[in-house]
């Protein structure tokens, strides 16, 4: 038995087979109805090391709510019997895991798809086409778009942001959206990638945002944990955390979103390095959280709004996740949020639940919302794209664009309602 896990644990792939990784692995779906279930199925996910997706800790477990689990092939038998021994019924969620994680990669990667002009926002793309993006469309727009130095990661890669700002004499206003917190989420980077394309392709004709760049500038950060990313790509695609070495090196990275300096280390965290929800060891111990946080202290008294895009779930969070006690101006964070959502819901009807973290998702501390709203940035979400659990973090690329769409819809009418009231 034992033999088993360590074997899964030491499955350290290479380069190339990283495609394999997952042969044979599961998602399954779980509603637990009883306490003994919600008991048994915490005990089989910590003894076993499941890969849980949701909730993303055997204690956030509970009766009646949805437990979407990621169980590696050589268990997978071993998993079901149990959960028939227990009369939990279950369903497969994901019959293959491994068919997913090598469709949303693509084979070969020509050189020209990586020109701006003919980049692909329908795939996903590794972290050295992010950064040719980048530079690209600087140059290619170099009269709205600057990409600027925002500090180093862990294994001292450069991380950059853009800003978008329309040349005008009047003093203005900034909106801070960053994606990629989270190294597996990579519908998040691929969102802020089409943002940018789509405000660089309709600034001129579309109204609303025209509008808002006339009070506002866009602050964008493309890929917040590069690390991970890169990590998520090459050897372990359900990657989370930064790559920071604790304990020797012998256990890696911290969850940036729990390591701000928000109530940091109260709820919803782990102190285990092994843990996915590591808060790390102090608040702003990773190099990637001070860079963003040092950036928007120094920017905070012109910054307005703060977004934060994650997946998957279809949630707008407002703050806050360490508490249940509503900040101030609450209700018209849930009035803008709602608007938000309604406009999303228009595109293809894909419902998101709005409301604040820790009374409709789970309590985190440490975030990068909470933070950001509690030094005094009044508009602050988290956005948590899709699914609902279909395919959770492996969303299909065929889904890259609708979700991009209707996540526009979105997060143009908060920048909007924002531009408007200032
Ligand atoms: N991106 C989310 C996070 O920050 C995922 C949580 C909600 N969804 C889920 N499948 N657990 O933790
Ligand atoms: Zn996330």
């Amino acid at each position: 038995f034992l033999g088993i896990i360590f074997s899964v644990g030491t499955l350290i792939p290479g380069k190339l087979s990283l495609k394999l990784q997952y042969d044979g692995d599961q998602v399954l779906h779980i509603v637990p109805e009883t306490f003994q279930q919600v008991q048994h199925l915490q005990h089989l996910c910590s003894t076993l090391l499941l890969d849980l997706w949701k909730p993303l800790q055997p204690e956030d477990i509970w009766a009646g709510e949805d437990l979407h689990i990621r169980v590696p092939a050589p268990l997978v038998q071993e998993v079901k019997d149990s959960l028939a021994q227990h009369m939990i019924s279950y369903r497969v969620l994901i019959p293959d895991v491994h068919k997913l994680v090598d469709q949303s990669m693509p084979r070969e990667r020509s050189n020209h798809r990586q020109v701006s002009e003919s980049y692909v926002y329908t795939q996903y793309h590794p972290m050295e086409e992010i950064y040719q993006w980048m530079s690209q469309i600087q140059k290619n727009n170099s009269e709205l778009v600057t990409q600027h130095y925002l500090g180093k990661t862990t294994e001292n890669r450069t991380m950059y942001y853009l800003q978008i700002s329309q040349p005008s004499d009047k003093t203005k206003k900034i909106i801070w959206m960053d994606c990629g917190i989270h190294a597996r989420e990579w519908i998040s980077p691929a969102f802020c990638q089409w943002f940018v394309k789509e405000i660089l392709q309709n600034y001129k004709s579309d109204p609303k945002i025209n509008r808002f760049l006339q009070n506002l500038d866009l602050y964008i950060l493309p890929v917040l944990n590069i690390d991970g990313y890169i990590y998520s790509w090459e050897k372990d695609r359900f990657w989370r955390k930064n790559r920071a070495p604790y304990m020797n090196g012998t256990c890696y990275g911290t969850d940036l979103n729990r390591n701000f300096n928000s109530s940091w280390g109260s709820v919803g965290v782990s102190y285990n390095c092994d843990s996915e929800i590591f808060c790390g060891s102090g608040p702003e111990s990773e190099p990637e959280t001070r860079a963003v946080a040092q950036f928007i202290k120094r920017k905070k008294n012109d910054i307005l709004c703060y977004l934060t895009i994650h997946s998957y779930g279809q949630y707008i969070l407002t703050p806050y996740g360490s508490t249940t006690k509503p900040p101030s101006n609450s209700e018209e964070l849930m009035h803008v949020a709602e608007k938000a959502a309604a406009a999303l819901m228009e595109k293809y009807g894909t419902s998101y639940k709005v409301g604040p973290t820790s009374l409709i998702l789970y309590n985190n501390s440490g975030s990068s919302r909470d933070w950001a709203h509690m030094i005094g940035i009044p508009f602050s979400y988290t956005f948590e794209l899709r699914d609902n659990g279909t395919y959770g973090f492996v969303l299909p690329p065929e889904q890259i664009q609708p979700t991009c769409e209707e996540t526009m819809l979105a997060v143009t009418t908060i920048i909007d309602y924002v531009g408007q009231k200032y």
